[in-house]
């Protein structure tokens, strides 16, 4: 049963304001190489750069931008150095969910009064191109969220970062946006951080999916969807739920050793031409049966899209009482089966794709077979 909150209904004044994503940092074992990939596949322009030219001799990182997305990408240079160690543990994986605020420091002295730990304290940077204050607190596993005051900032990320073109032809490939990232989390511990966002940082509760509506003949999980007062921050949390095998959380859980991102999902507005160029990229995506598309049309009446370029594309689709939505999840994008992506193109609907559950799970699970983890 999808439960919709009498907070979803509500509206209230927004104790915890955010403008919006301000970036998501990746520690990766390769950043030039990843950096390529985010630009030849994913279509990222490369704009920022940060390293031993510009006097940081412990790390380097990549900054790239395709809409509104941010995406950094960090390796360390020293062996002995953090990112060095979360790499070793996690493989490559999502670090930072920083969020953009008005005010780093009023955000970080609320969370830390209700009860959120500091990740690092209040910090002032700034060079020509003007000032940048951040602080960041902890989230689940060793994922943190920093708080991104940029006071009209001209420089091209923060200071620190000097500018930096691509030295390849990027297309972009029309996204948009972070629609939400979603995080994975041990049995038992989904409800303690829809209670951190909650009291935290002021979030609601969206919608709750429990083991009936996510659950195939081997595999369940449980969801819980937390937003922020202005709705840009979605936070789907999962948890493992009892299968008769390993569920694909556990499996995440198992090679990113804990709690981390499991995806995010980017939008765009014209899925086919975002997939295809994917597709053409070398981008994998998981496989629906072609049989998901004889039922669709009357599962999701008249949609605007070519439903043979669906098909061919293998994009799902689902339909909600304010629209429809188109979705795609990627396979891995790294060495463990652990961070991919969601591409979804939204037509007015607002929810998840609840209706394709049963397809992906089932997808997931032949992934997870070829890897002999189910
Ligand atoms: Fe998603």
């Amino acid at each position: 049963m999808q439960t919709q909150t009498l907070e979803n209904a509500l509206v209230r004044e927004d104790l915890f304001p955010i403008n919006g994503t301000d970036h998501i940092e990746f520690y990766v074992g390769n950043a030039k190489q990843a950096c390529h990939f985010y630009q030849s596949a994913f279509g990222f322009d490369l704009i920022a750069y940060r390293g031993p030219e510009t006097g940081d001799r412990e790390k380097i990182s990549y900054v790239l931008r395709q809409g509104k997305i941010t995406f950094v990408l960090t390796s360390a240079l020293d062996p002995g150095h953090d990112i060095a160690r979360h790499v070793h543990e996690h493989g490559d994986g999502i670090k930072v969910l920083a969020l953009w605020v008005d005010d780093a420091a009023e955000a970080y002295q609320t969370a830390l009064e209700r009860g959120a730990v500091s990740a690092f304290p209040l910090q002032m940077m700034e060079d020509a191109h003007g000032q940048v204050r951040m602080a960041a607190i902890k989230t689940y596993g060793e994922t943190i969220h920093t708080f991104v005051e940029r006071s009209g900032y001209q420089g091209a990320f923060l200071p620190g970062f000097a500018p930096k073109a691509s030295s390849m032809e990027v297309r972009p490939l029309g996204f948009k946006y972070v629609d939400h990232c979603v995080g994975n989390v041990p049995l038992g511990e989904m409800n303690q951080w829809v209670d951190f966002y909650q009291k935290v940082m002021g979030f609601n509760l969206l919608v709750t999916f429990d083991d009936k509506d996510i659950s195939t003949d081997y595999t369940a999980l449980m969801s819980k969807v937390v937003s922020n007062g202005n709705g840009y921050i979605k936070f789907p949390i999962n948890e493992p739920a009892e299968g008769k095998k390993k569920s694909q959380i556990e499996e995440y859980l198992d090679f990113y050793r804990g709690a981390g991102v499991q995806h995010v999902a980017i939008a765009t507005d014209d899925i086919i031409y975002s997939v295809d160029q994917l597709r053409k990229n070398g981008v994998e995506f998981l496989h629906v049966p072609e049989v998901y598309y004889d039922s669709l049309p009357e599962r999701i009446g008249s949609i605007k899209e070519d439903l043979e370029a669906l098909k061919r594309l293998n994009i799902l689709v689902d339909r909600d009482e304010e629209g429809y939505l188109l979705q795609i999840f990627t396979k891995p994008v790294q060495d463990r089966p652990t961070v991919f992506y969601e591409i979804i193109q939204r037509e007015g609907a607002k929810s998840f794709g609840k209706g394709n559950f049963k397809a992906l799970f089932e997808a997931i699970e032949r992934e997870q077979a070829l890897r002999g983890t189910l």
